[in-house]
């Protein structure tokens, strides 16, 4: 039976206060929902939010307890927390989503690779270094690898590419996964999100490109101009990989299609995901809107896109550092469905994400160009 009465009124902590959990509360005010926030980042965008904020660690188990214990649901918007701290929340009866063990196997890529294996969900080769240094011999035998930091990798920070021993001085020394480096096509990805009735949704394809030197996304169009046939195959690999997820909650799927046409799970995030910005105003709900409904019990409507959504990263540039300003922005308008997204920053350096722009058209040959454009005029200085 479903429920006639959906409380409102209960207390949604997340974990962590960047620019995704500020975007899950613009997404929440609409329902009346005020979120809480806990970073230990006194500026991060969510300290906004002054009366919800707890200046405090996601990655300490006594901060966490701290900031759950007075609330009713608790989520995430980064995968880098303390497991333990809600773990223990859960056992105090506190909704948690996504489900803590789900947390924890995504958390660390050695565990995350071997889910994917023991589920057969295709994904590149590897193998697991517990010790901090490469040895040669080994190294010999996966050339050409990536290898990526077991835990605490973000935004491409944790990950290098090793094509031969020229390369081995630049290894991390940290405990690793080696994958074999995959001729990769194209770079997608796919936001599920799984009701906690277990009812699952997925949004449409969204494709990747890449700016290879800082390794962030350039811009993303969706829905991905790919055959039928890889759109098939990623859609049963999502709902494969939805069941085997074994909780609700919004996550997002990375996929290399190979140059030889095979597809790839590259890994997989227990929240929102820059990929997925474009359904703020691409979709008839915004990957936002899925994970606050997802965590007050109400059903996600049938998804749908209205025509190709584009999206480009606001980086910080190369140079400046200090209070942030949006070059070109009074241009903008000329764009026509061009949405600005800045995360309240009070800092740009190099590099550094510090907003968005989401471009809707009904061409995907205009929206490239519009795209294009965006990249090359519209900068973030100081
Ligand atoms: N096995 C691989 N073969 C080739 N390129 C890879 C491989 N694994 C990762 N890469 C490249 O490195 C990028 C970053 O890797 P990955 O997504 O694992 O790291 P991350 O830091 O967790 O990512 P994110 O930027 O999503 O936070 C990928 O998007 C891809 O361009
Ligand atoms: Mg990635």
């Amino acid at each position: 039976m479903t429920k006639k009465y959906i409380d409102l009124s209960r207390k949604i902590g997340v974990l962590g206060g960047g620019q995704l959990g500020r975007m899950l509360q613009e997404a929440a005010l609409p329902y009346g929902v005020d979120l809480f926030f806990l970073d230990n980042d006194i500026k991060a965008p969510c300290s906004l939010f002054k009366d919800n904020f707890t200046h405090g660690s996601y990655k300490d188990f006594n901060s966490t307890i701290q900031f759950g214990k007075d609330k009713d649901i608790l989520t995430i918007e980064i995968e880098h927390i303390n497991a333990d701290a809600l773990e223990q929340l859960a056992k105090y009866d506190k909704l948690v989503i996504p489900a803590v063990d789900t947390i924890r196997m995504i958390q660390n890529k050695a565990f995350q690779k071997k889910f994917l294996m023991e589920n057969d969900i295709p994904s590149s080769a590897f193998t697991v270094l517990d010790s901090k240094s490469i040895a040669p011999e080994l190294a010999n035998d996966w050339y050409p690898f990536v290898q990526k930091s077991q835990i605490d990798g973000y935004d491409g920070k944790g990950v290098v590419v090793i094509e031969s021993a020229i390369d081995l001085s630049q290894q991390l020394n940290t405990p690793s996964i080696l994958e074999k480096l995959v001729d990769i096509e194209k770079e997608l990805a796919i936001t599920i999100a799984i009701e906690q009735s277990g009812k699952t949704h997925l949004f449409p394809i969204c494709e990747m490109v890449f700016n290879h030197k800082l390794n962030l996304v350039d811009y993303l169009i969706a829905p991905a101009g790919i055959e039928e046939k890889y759109i098939k195959k990623i859609k049963s690999i999502s709902t494969k990989l939805a069941k085997a997820l074994k909780s609700p909650g919004l996550f997002s799927v990375e996929f290399f299609l190979t140059k030889s046409g095979a597809i790839l799970v590259n890994e997989i995030a227990p929240r929102a995901h820059n990929s997925a910005h474009y359904t703020i105003e691409g979709c008839n709900i915004s990957q936002y809107e899925a994970q606050l409904r997802i965590l007050l019990g109400l059903p996600i409507p049938e998804i749908t896109i209205k025509g190709y959504a584009g999206m480009v990263n606001l980086i910080g540039e190369e140079k400046f550092i200090g209070a942030p300003y949006v070059e070109n922005l009074q241009l903008l308008h000329e764009q026509g469905d061009a949405h600005l997204h800045l995360y309240g920053k009070k800092e740009t350096k190099p590099g550094r994400k510090m907003g968005h722009i989401t471009v809707l058209n009904a061409s995907r040959a205009k929206l490239i160009s519009q795209l294009k454009w965006i990249k090359e005029s519209i900068s973030i200085k100081s």
